[in-house]
């Protein structure tokens, strides 16, 4: 299940393997819904740090080959696929096959239930205890000292059956409220909202759009339903997402550029706060955020409802097709 803690239980792993030093690399790829080989070959290039060997565009068979080769010479190594979605050919992207004799592993987490239940190994939701305990953590003090509010917040934990993820998001948005009428309300709009769908994934869907709603500023909603326009999984540096809020003009004209960018800023702060948007920055790069991939797929669910953009993802656009794109669409592009 999209948020049930897979990318988060695989970091654990990576950085332990890191400390550990069992192994020569380690090596981390996101694979999206998008899969696409080129980018899984750049990806585990780069991580190899492939310079002048590595054709950046041209055959995949051949950047398979030089892959393959480049791995086999790369020494015991663990290489980590997150967020596997279909069948992906080790031989097609260029993965020699892990075997106990060349000393390498893979690890792998997946959606499909499939797979889990071939490997006979599944993330489960939390406890009742551990997601309350989440909860809590993440709505803040005040909150935990209130025995008028506890009641209807634990009802409310429930509602989010054990999803770290819509723990995190629904905590996020309920952060600090101490009015218990106002708790008993998110209550009944959960209960409600849930009550209309079915299936696991529109429900994880509607407790993330919860969240979407409460943000009550108009500017943030345009702000947060912008970042679909990235691809799954991209890394999105802050200052340039900021500046694309501006020139898109979701931020009202505020006389300074500076004072535009404060704004946005403070836009982003609340998306982070409510755990739409994660905060990625490491201390290496620039400062970025990533958008989850369920959340994104809930941002996706309300833009298809009322389009103010096209999404049309893994296109992998390019400066030919793209303008055949535009005219199906029967857009045209303005200076
Ligand atoms: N065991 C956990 N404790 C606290 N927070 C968690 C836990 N597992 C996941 N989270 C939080 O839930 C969110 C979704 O987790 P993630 O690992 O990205 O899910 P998945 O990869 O399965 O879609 C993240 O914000 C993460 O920080
Ligand atoms: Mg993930």
């Amino acid at each position: 299940m999209g948020g049930v803690g897979k990318t988060t239980i695989l970091k654990h792993i990576h950085n332990d393997l890191l400390k550990q030093q069992r192994f020569e690399r380690v090596i981390w790829v996101t694979i999206s819904k998008e899969f696409n080989i080129m980018k899984v070959q750049d990806d585990i290039a780069g991580a190899l740090k492939l310079k002048e060997d590595w054709p950046r565009e041209g055959d995949k068979l051949r950047r398979a080959a030089i892959l393959s080769e480049m791995l086999k010479n790369a020494g015991k190594h663990v290489l980590i696929l997150d967020n596997v979605w279909d069948k992906v050919s080790l031989e097609e992207v260029g993965i020699p096959e892990p075997s106990g004799s060349n000393g390498c592993k893979m690890v792998l987490t997946t959606r499909s239930e499939h797979v889990c239940k071939y490997m006979g190994c599944k993330v489960k939701p939390l406890s009742e205890e551990e997601a309350l305990m989440l909860f809590l953590n993440k709505v803040g003090p005040n909150i935990v000292q209130s025995p008028t509010i506890m009641p209807t917040l634990k009802l409310v934990v429930k509602e989010c059956a054990g999803l770290p993820l819509t723990i995190v998001v629904v905590a996020g948005t309920m952060k600090g409220e101490d009015n218990p009428r106002i708790w008993k309300n998110a209550l009944g709009e959960l209960k409600e909202r849930i009550g209309k769908v079915e299936g696991v994934e529109a429900e994880v869907i509607e407790r993330l759009k919860f969240s979407f709603d409460h943000l009550k500023d108009e500017q943030a909603k345009h702000c947060f339903l912008y970042c679909t326009v990235y691809p799954e999984d991209f890394e999105i540096e802050k200052d340039e997402l900021i500046e694309c809020w501006i020139e898109e003009g979701f931020i009202d004209d505020m006389g300074t550029r500076q004072e535009m960018k404060d704004k946005g800023l403070t836009i982003l702060k609340k998306l982070e706060d409510n755990c739409l948007l994660e905060n990625i920055t490491d201390g290496f790069y620039q400062p970025g955020i990533k958008m989850h991939d369920a959340v994104r797929d809930m941002a996706l669910s309300i833009t298809s409802m009322n389009p103010r953009y096209i999404v049309q993802a893994g296109l992998q656009l390019t400066e030919g097709n793209g303008v055949q794109i535009l005219r199906k669409y029967r857009l045209c592009i303005t200076p």
